[in-house]
């Protein structure tokens, strides 16, 4: 199977980048080509057939089951970095790969990083990503009671999908990545709901909590902030059509 084949499989198969991709899955594959092939024409994501994906310039591991990192997620990283020092305490929860808090590691030396994942698939990829402990459960309640009251940064890009929405993602998303990584209740908040409200508990003072929205639940999102007693801010990234939420404890 040459180069020529594979771009004319992928192609056929509806693949809108055929050439790029027939790149990747030869760099990638020496006797399983031709599986790696039939895969990605099968509609799995590229990134579960290739083992990684790439984000903010860094290729983190991913496998079936976890949901792949976007890219117009680095806007909520780049703002964590933002606020992240040397030494500050930093939090990703549902940290699906844990490509997000690894990011923020790479780009500042020092911080003590804690991420968390109720998905066991999310949290074996996280463990070979993150340079920092990994738990498994539900939001707060699998973290060290000793974390309360310390997370400088605590970013969580929660699934924020309206449910009836979830059947309209495309088929790589609705068809392969889990349910749970998607589906934030009726109007896309329930996770995010439950989030903020016990941010506060796990903050330092001055510490903020970050996540992604859909830009028509920016300011629902943002009223949740303020209802936990956090000062909210709404972020709009254009180039990357991201708009992040940021909680701020004052005091
Ligand atoms: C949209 S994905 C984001 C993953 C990762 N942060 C990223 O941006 O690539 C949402 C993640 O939240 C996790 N999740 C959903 N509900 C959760 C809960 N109640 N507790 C912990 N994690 C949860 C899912 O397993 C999934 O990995």
């Amino acid at each position: 199977m040459d180069f020529d084949d594979i771009v004319a499989r992928l192609r056929a198969a509806g693949c809108v980048f055929a050439e790029d991709e027939a790149r990747l899955l030869l760099g990638q594959a020496g006797d399983g080509l031709a599986g790696l092939v039939e895969r990605r024409v099968a509609g799995e994501p590229l990134e579960y057939v290739l083992g990684w994906a790439e984000f903010a310039g860094r290729r983190f591991a991913v496998a079936p089951g976890v949901f792949v990192p976007r890219h117009r997620t680095e806007f909520l990283v780049r703002l964590a970095i933002g606020f992240a020092r040397s030494r500050s305490v930093v939090l990703d929860l549902c940290c699906g790969s844990g490509a997000l808090g690894a990011t923020v590691a790479a780009e500042t030396p020092g911080i003590e990083l804690y991420a968390a994942d109720i998905e066991p698939a999310a949290v074996a990829c996280a463990r070979r990503n993150i340079p920092g402990e990994v738990y498994e459960g539900d939001l707060y309640a699998p973290l060290p009671p000793s974390l309360r009251g310390r997370v400088d940064v605590l970013l969580s890009n929660v699934p924020y999908v309206p449910t009836e929405e979830v059947a309209l993602m495309p088929p790589e998303a609705r068809d392969h990545e889990p349910r749970v990584a998607l589906d934030g209740g009726p109007d896309g908040l329930d996770v995010l709901r439950r989030v903020v409200a016990e941010a506060p508990a796990w903050l330092a003072p001055g510490g903020r909590v970050l996540f992604e929205a859909g830009e028509r639940q920016a300011g629902a999102a943002a009223d949740e902030v303020r209802r936990a007693g956090l000062a909210a801010a709404v972020e709009q990234s254009e180039e990357l059509g991201a708009t992040v939420v940021v909680g701020l404890r004052e005091h």
